[in-house]
């Protein structure tokens, strides 16, 4: 089970281990950095790497910037289209690739998966355990999409989606939620607490629409911001995680 900290106990780490969680460099690099007095505790350089500190209630400073080491980092990304949802590749661009570097020495994880031509909102947290809870349909974290189609779904679309569509290949989809969106251009927003594979695409093509673009709105509790630029990304506040771990 991962536990968020309510922030009243007290946790020991290796020094260096603090800075590798918060993607300062490679562990290599911090045991040098280290060594060269540019880490300071307390007010006073520290040059034992494996010397335990509480990153909490200590003051931690990194080349003269203070260090905000958490237990659980929760990143906002809106993934833009043409890269791919996997950690590496040795072919196609993923979604680590367009982070950050610091953020790429962090070890996150994608919390589910978005296909490559989808965009929209895609959480990534070093809580392996999170990210696998936050997909449990059990746990019915709703995520919605915006979806862009050729033409309007079948009349009774949102009757078979609220019923639990049945997919060309005999694949049961649980009770969903579509929404016909009236503006220009034939959209609909669909809600799920699952995510097979293609999942709002084929559900889509069951009602008779093709998806021309597809994506990710909100997340549980999460909205993607208005505005924010695809490959853009930004770390959850610390109320949008304990609401995270609410879902949980
Ligand atoms: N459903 C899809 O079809 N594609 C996605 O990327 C996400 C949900």
């Amino acid at each position: 089970m991962s536990i968020l900290p309510t922030g009243n106990e007290k946790i020991m780490l290796r020094l260096d281990k603090c800075l590798a969680d918060c993607g300062i460099a490679s562990r290599r690099d911090i045991k040098k950095m280290i060594q060269k007095s540019r880490v300071w505790v307390d007010g006073v350089p520290e040059k034992n790497a494996a010397c335990h500190v509480d990153p909490i209630g200590q003051v931690i400073m990194v080349d003269g910037q203070r260090l905000y080491w958490k237990q659980t980092f929760v990143f906002l990304l809106n993934k833009p289209r043409g890269v791919i949802t996997a950690t590496e590749d040795k072919k196609l661009p993923t979604v680590m690739d367009i982070l950050p570097e610091r953020m790429q020495r962090m070890n996150l994880v994608p919390v589910g998966r978005l296909d490559r031509d989808t965009e929209g909102l895609l959480l990534l947290t070093n809580d392996g355990v999170l990210a696998h809870t936050l997909l449990t349909p059990k746990k019915h974290v709703d995520k919605l999409y915006e979806a862009v189609l050729d033409k309007m779904p079948d009349l009774d679309a949102e009757k078979r989606f609220q019923e639990g569509l049945v997919l060309a290949d005999g694949t049961v989809c649980r009770p969903a939620v579509l929404e016909r969106v009236i503006c220009g251009v034939p959209t609909a927003c669909v809600t799920l607490v699952e995510g097979k594979f293609h999942q709002v695409k084929r559900m889509l093509q069951a009602v008779g629409s093709h998806v021309v673009a597809l994506k990710r709105l909100r997340m549980g509790p999460i909205h993607l911001d208005e505005g924010m630029a695809p490959g853009a990304v930004r770390e959850l506040s610390e109320k949008e995680v304990r609401l995270l771990y609410r879902d949980e």
